[in-house]
């Protein structure tokens, strides 16, 4: 399907995020008058979009213009399945159920939903996961493998390297990963992963996964309850450099593509480990009443967490039900 005009026109503006460009240039590529190129870029900022018109100049996108679109997703996507079926939508209760739904309905695998907001962002363990507009990245990735339900907890190690990588190549900042799902930056939670699966009933093998990202990126506004702001960080209160959502989340599809592809290999698992905020420390499991004290000492090559008490017996910890809270 033919894009619309102004989709075209936010495409050229994002290429060319580093200066100006002027309409008649504009107008040239896409074959249109430059009155029609105004008209397009009145309508994305009735989207949102910050433009700035220099006289003489030409048009340019604000730095702080940062609307999730697919056309910047697509400008920077260097994958060949994720995201190539992209849905982005303003807000939707979540993104893992949204997907859900499509994959029902035969939604190939690489099949991407991205939001600007959740209204009921839903995090493991039955959690909330705080999705406001305008701060986040929620998006989700439909995964069809082959392989068992085990294959979910490495996907989702898989997931934290790629998302680590990504927000290290855009924003300089290097993450830490909190056994099994979190993303640490200076101990704040910049991003949790959730992945789901379903079983095909007749072959007990899985029919599909969906991996969902949450990633914080800007700091959550002050109507949120204190104790959610002091876990929750914001990746550009640390990062070296400006940039866009819309780049983030294509960088996490262009890792996630890559790691997901070599799986077999068990690379990520070495990363994973390296990245590893928990290992070597002392830990709780969340929800033992008795607060006992392991170390843990481990991660196997099935992403399980293995701890040890002080008499050197050990436990080991799937992910499927536990989360660890580190002292
Ligand atoms: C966690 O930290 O417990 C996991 C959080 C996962 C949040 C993401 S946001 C996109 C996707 N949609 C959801 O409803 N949840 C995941």
């Amino acid at each position: 399907m033919e894009q619309p005009m102004k989709h075209r026109v936010l495409e050229i503006l994002e290429q060319s995020r580093d200066g100006d460009i002027s309409g008649s240039k504009i107008a040239a590529q896409l074959g249109i008058t430059r009155a029609a190129v105004w008209k397009a870029i009145r309508a994305l900022e009735k989207e949102g979009h910050r433009i700035e018109a220099v006289p003489r100049r030409g048009y340019r996108l604000l730095p702080d213009s940062d609307i999730l679109s697919a056309e910047a997703i697509g400008l920077h996507l260097a994958t060949r399945t994720l995201g190539r079926g992209l849905v982005v939508l303003p807000s939707v209760d979540s993104t893992n159920t949204y997907l859900k739904n499509l994959a029902l309905r035969g939604a190939k695998e690489g099949t991407t939903v991205v939001a600007d907001c959740q209204t009921g962002g839903r995090g493991r363990l039955g959690r909330t996961f705080v999705s406001p507009a305008g701060c986040g990245i929620y998006m989700s990735v439909l995964f069809r493998p082959k392989g068992s339900p085990d294959q979910s907890a490495l996907i989702t190690a898989c997931g934290a390297v790629a998302v680590a990588r990504a927000v290290e190549e855009v924003t300089g900042v290097s993450p830490q990963i909190k056994w099994v799902n979190d993303l640490m930056v200076e101990g704040k939670k910049i991003c949790g992963i959730l992945t789901e699966a379903a079983m095909e009933l007749e072959s007990g093998g899985l029919d599909y996964l969906i991996v969902g990202i949450g990633i914080n990126v800007r700091r959550l506004p002050e109507e949120f309850p204190q104790p959610v702001r002091q876990v929750a960080g914001a990746i550009d209160t640390f990062a070296a450099r400006p940039f866009s959502r819309s780049r983030l989340a294509a960088a996490v599809l262009n890792h996630l593509e890559e790691e997901a592809g070599r799986m077999d290999t068990g690379a990520y698992l070495e990363e994973y480990r390296a990245r590893s905020c928990v290992l070597g420390r002392p830990v709780t499991v969340v929800g033992d009443p008795a607060g006992k004290v392991w170390q843990a000492v481990e991660i196997d090559d099935q992403a399980r967490l293995v701890v040890e008490d002080e008499t050197g017996a050990r436990q080991v910890l799937n992910s499927r039900e536990i989360s660890v809270r580190t002292l």
